[in-house]
């Protein structure tokens, strides 16, 4: 196993995120008690079983491309139906069927906001909504070595108006939106610095590198996390 995923694995999120957050963008979605709903990206799980909780009576889909996450929640949430593949592939989100949200934590930006909105929106029912995180500047005075990390980590992201602009340009309409929590981050970031921190005595050189790595964008958070965030933003079709 790459020293990435001996460092991930067993994490129960792989981004921010935390029930708060997530009970707010259900209620806002007014999601029913019986929904139908999808976790697109869905990583280990984390939100599939805040959802369960939440949404007790809820048939819950999880999507990620990574089979092991998906074999993960086929052993601890037998309940869920999970299925590895493209959240965005138009055959396997026509077989998963329509949805009254599509829930998506941290995900979107890899295929891009534009077309994982636009994969979306022939999967909701009506009435249905879309609710997704994702990484925005707060502000420009960010320092440089904060601008270059995220040029490298997540080349155009956006700020709030640019954001809005784009989903608006693509044909949405913005229920609400909002910046989560440091508690959402802690969820992500206390476990990997606790890992982070098992692995570093007899670490060789490539895990290192990676544990070095991880523990750099930890910091960066710590010392500038108020330059960036993951925002929240409910949306349904215009
Ligand atoms: C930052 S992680 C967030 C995981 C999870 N939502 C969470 O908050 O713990 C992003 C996830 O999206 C998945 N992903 C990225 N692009 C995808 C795609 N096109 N189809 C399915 N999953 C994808 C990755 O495999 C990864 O598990």
């Amino acid at each position: 196993m790459s020293a990435f995923f001996t460092l991930h694995q067993g994490l129960k999120r792989e981004g921010p995120g935390d029930e708060e957050s997530l009970a707010w963008a259900l209620d806002l979605a007014r999601t029913p008690v019986r929904a139908r709903i999808l976790d697109a990206g869905c990583g280990p799980g984390a939100d599939l079983a805040i959802l369960s909780r939440l949404r007790p009576g809820a048939s819950l889909v999880g999507m990620d491309l990574h089979a092991p996450f998906i074999d993960r929640i086929r052993t601890e949430q037998p309940h869920v139906t999970a299925i590895a593949g493209d959240m965005l592939a138009p055959d396997l989100l026509a077989r998963a069927g329509r949805f009254d949200l599509i829930w998506s934590a941290g995900a979107a930006y890899g295929p891009g906001v534009e077309a994982s909105l636009a994969a979306w929106r022939g999967a909701l029912l009506p009435e249905g909504a879309v609710a997704f995180s994702d990484c925005l500047w707060r502000n420009t005075r960010s320092p440089a070595h904060v601008r270059d990390f995220w040029a490298r980590e997540y080349p155009g992201m956006q700020d709030v108006p640019g954001h809005l602009r784009r989903i608006e340009a693509a044909g949405w309409r913005v229920m609400g939106a909002r910046w989560l929590g440091d508690a959402a981050w802690q969820a992500y970031y206390g476990p990997l610095a606790d890992r982070i921190a098992a692995l570093r005595p007899g670490a060789d050189a490539e895990m290192t590198a990676v544990l070095d790595e991880h523990q750099a964008e930890i910091d960066l958070w710590r010392a500038h996390g108020q330059d960036y965030g993951y925002y929240l933003t409910v949306v349904v079709p215009a």
